[in-house]
């Protein structure tokens, strides 16, 4: 489509017909090789002599006439190589976006005028927050429910056109049982899609339980150093994936070329960092679990998030969150720093979320470190 071209009715929405392939970058690789392996090698272009072993970043607004790309907002050679490592490793086809919340409007926006969305109560809240949105202005109808609740989510699906899915939740981490819940879906006509922020496609991959469309918060682990926002979007399904480009095309939440260079060099790591977060998390468990201060931890038994109640409530999770001196008090996650916050600072988090509940995202530090500082800060609160 030219720049200049007419827009097209929005109530008829893209065109579903196939586009392109977008221009991908070469280096071929080898289906044997295993996810850590793959995020170092995927995305990279050609071996050949003097090509650079990494994908520049390619500043470019528009093409020379006759390609596949044309414009800069249809497609960015940086964008590919993010999106041909991240899609090798969830094993589908990929779409990057501005944020993470762009990739989420831009699915939420498959279904057609009054379709029914079920999605988690306790889903990222930014997510919920959209979803509330759109009901309001009469766009979608949505029903929030228990995750955990397989029964019940299986119940709902029946009059569903998609059926979103958190596994774990942000911040209660709870889990949801994928495989059956998409056979409801599925059966119901639903689509299905996970987002796979917290556990990335190293601890989760939900295309291979057949689930539609996996989305990411790429600012968190993919990136990892809380110095980007993106989002992505992953399908194994040509015709959806034609239909989200065309949106996007549409739309513009593209995402910026150096955050699409730095996303990936992020990437390059990311099996090493989770390795270490993931092991670190675990360890804190452990330790939090004995300490008094602590009424409750939550853990799904996998990545770096970790969810403490203290038992004096708000006011001690409040005093926590500004103790400490290696801990950043700060929102977000993922990155290779430890952070934590009081999620019910925000206004727009569910009152169902316990009012003391801190979300610790647990660093690549070292882990005697973590709990120094953590620990003196709760002794303080006896
Ligand atoms: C699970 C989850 N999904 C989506 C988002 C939204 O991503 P972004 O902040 O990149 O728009 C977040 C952000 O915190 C998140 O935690």
């Amino acid at each position: 489509m030219p720049e200049d071209s007419p827009t097209p009715d929005p109530l008829t929405g893209p065109s579903s017909e196939p586009v392109p392939p977008s221009p991908r970058s070469s280096n071929v690789l080898d289906p044997t090789w295993r996810p850590s392996t793959v995020a170092v090698a995927a995305g990279r272009p050609e071996h050949r002599p003097d090509a650079p072993l990494n994908m520049p970043i390619v500043m470019a607004s528009t093409y020379v006439a006759g390609g596949d790309l044309e414009y800069g907002r249809y497609g960015n050679p940086t964008w590919t190589a993010f999106e041909d490592a991240l899609g090798a490793l969830e094993g589908g086809r990929c779409l990057s976006f501005a944020s993470g919340l762009a990739a989420v409007a831009t699915v939420l926006d498959l279904v057609g005028n009054d379709a029914l969305v079920v999605a988690p109560q306790h889903a990222y809240n930014g997510t919920v927050m959209q979803l509330g949105d759109l009901e309001s202005r009469g766009r979608l109808r949505t029903k929030l429910v228990d995750v955990t609740d397989t029964e019940a989510v299986v119940a709902a699906c029946a009059d569903a056109a998609l059926v979103w899915l958190e596994s774990p939740t942000n911040p209660a981490l709870e889990i949801a049982d994928i495989a059956t819940i998409r056979e409801a879906a599925h059966a119901a006509g639903a689509y299905v899609v996970v987002d796979n922020t917290f556990a990335t496609p190293l601890l989760q991959k939900p295309l291979e339980d057949d689930v539609d469309l996996v989305v990411h918060s790429a600012t968190k682990y993919l990136s990892g150093h809380s110095d980007v926002l993106m989002g992505a979007v992953v399908t194994r399904d040509e015709e959806l994936y034609a239909v989200l480009k065309g949106r996007r095309d549409l739309l513009g939440a593209v995402p910026g070329t150096l955050e699409a260079w730095l996303a990936l060099r992020g990437l390059r790591t990311l099996h090493l960092r989770v390795e270490r977060s993931q092991a670190n998390a675990r360890e804190l468990v452990r330790r939090l679990s004995g300490h008094a201060a602590v009424g409750e931890v939550r853990y799904p038994g996998f990545g770096g998030i970790v969810s403490i109640v203290l038992a004096q409530g708000a006011l001690a999770a409040d005093l926590l969150t500004h103790k400490t001196k290696l801990w950043v008090h700060a929102t977000s996650l993922g990155g290779v720093e430890s952070t934590f916050e009081r999620r019910r600072r925000w206004r727009t988090e569910p009152v169902t979320i316990p009012d003391g509940l801190v979300r610790l995202s647990v660093g690549i530090e070292d882990v005697d470190d973590l709990w120094a500082d953590l620990e003196r800060a709760l002794d303080d609160l006896r």
